[in-house]
């Protein structure tokens, strides 16, 4: 899909309608695109990012109807194939383009695409491109989410191109983002799944940011922000260190003592003002547990005993909790076993990033008796307590 941004400023949004999972890990329910950006100057043209090679055909089709005589600069602001998959066939339409990105970007994108080192123009922040009336900036933005990444800044039009970062996994006809639920929670999930494990050094890129005057930034997936405060507003809360008074509860139960004592735990700490989502991990799309992740004060995992350890699918979420590292400040775990089993330290030996203070597990013989229910009392007493202390409950 090719529309005009501005005059002689396009963008080629190729969506990705039918995909529903990226990198064979992340959910898409809503799909994805991948957006480049073709800008033409009175001396030169610049393609900014390029396609999935899943999608080469309609992004080359709309690269093409352009009918550019030339590009100079093939901008990539990241290395990862679903923006930098076409530069190859990119550089066969228009052999004398240079590449243009950071010098890690380059070792990566020479390691997965083979593509000749002879075409790279290395640049950095002191950099800066000349298209004939407009002037393109270059902002080193390493771990978004790569080591690689950087933004592109068009100063005339004032547009920040942001490749992945602040984006969103949406497949859309429309190219702008409406200051809606729906924008927002995409975006949340995608901060989750993706960025949130960079969370301080995210926090240094908003504030480079903040020093921009943003009219427009233009992401390489889904919905772009026309309101940039929007989103930056939304990434500036999700960074930050504050918590939520919010127990998110994963777990997995297999004869139904877990599922009690889950069922136990959300009644009562709702009864005490404490918001719960529980989410039943072999039910659950993993990506709403990644959301629920990224403001909770406290986290819960339940699991069934299997074979003297955790449920697989628990240890899935307890790996993933960690590779994402939410900044949630409690953790513990419940659960039940049959005859013997160790699953707690399994358990906390899986979430090592975490900088959680670890509460009391409760782990039950069999079905909870009245004894395991009142230690469940006293968890969510402890927890009431906790989040009291944060400041972040009231009353309770
Ligand atoms: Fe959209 Fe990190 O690639």
């Amino acid at each position: 899909m090719l529309k005009q941004i501005e005059t002689g400023i396009w963008i080629i949004s190729t969506n990705d309608w039918e995909r529903r999972l990226f990198d064979e890990l992340i959910p898409l329910p809503d799909g994805t695109s991948y957006n480049a950006y073709v800008i033409k100057g009175t001396t030169h043209n610049v393609l900014i990012d390029s396609s999935d090679i899943r999608k080469i055909e309609p992004f080359l089709n709309d690269l093409q109807s352009l009918s550019l005589e030339k590009i100079d600069y093939i901008i990539i602001n990241h290395a990862e194939p679903d923006h930098s998959g076409a530069i190859n066939e990119v550089l066969a339409l228009y052999p004398k383009a240079q590449i243009v990105c950071t010098e890690q970007c380059k070792e990566i994108l020479v390691d997965l695409l083979h593509t000749p080192s002879e075409k790279f123009m290395i640049v950095t922040n002191e950099s800066s491109i000349d298209l004939g009336g407009r002037t393109l900036n270059f902002i080193s933005a390493p771990w978004v989410h790569w080591p690689e990444t950087m933004f592109t800044y068009l100063n005339e039009e004032k547009i920040l191109f942001t490749c992945d970062f602040l984006g969103n996994h949406i497949a859309s006809s429309e190219i702008y983002s409406s200051n809606d639920g729906r924008v927002y929670n995409a975006a949340k999930r995608y901060y989750a799944e993706i960025m949130m494990p960079f969370r301080k050094i995210i926090k240094r890129h908003l504030a480079n940011i903040d020093k921009l005057d943003i009219n427009l930034i233009a992401t390489s997936h889904g919905l772009i922000y026309d309101e940039p405060e929007f989103i930056i507003n939304a990434y500036k809360e999700w960074v930050s260190d504050t918590v939520k008074n919010e127990v998110v509860i994963p777990y997995v139960s297999m004869y139904g003592s877990t599922e009690r004592m889950v069922k136990y735990l959300t009644e009562g700490l709702i009864k005490r003002g404490v918001a719960v989502k529980p989410f039943m991990l072999t039910a659950t799309d993993i990506g709403e547990l990644a959301m629920g992740l990224v403001d909770a004060a406290t986290i819960i995992i339940g699991s069934p005993t299997v074979l003297t350890g955790p449920h697989p699918a628990v240890v899935y979420a307890a790996y993933l909790a960690n590779l994402i590292r939410p900044k949630a400040k409690y953790a513990t775990v419940i659960g039940s076993f049959g005859w013997k089993g160790s699953m707690v330290d399994q358990i906390v030996g899986l979430i090592p990033k975490l900088k959680v203070e670890l509460l009391n597990p409760v782990i039950v013989k069999g079905k909870p008796r009245e004894d395991d229910f009142r230690k469940l009392d006293q968890l969510i007493e402890e927890i009431v307590v906790k989040h009291k202390h944060l400041g972040i409950l009231e009353g309770g």
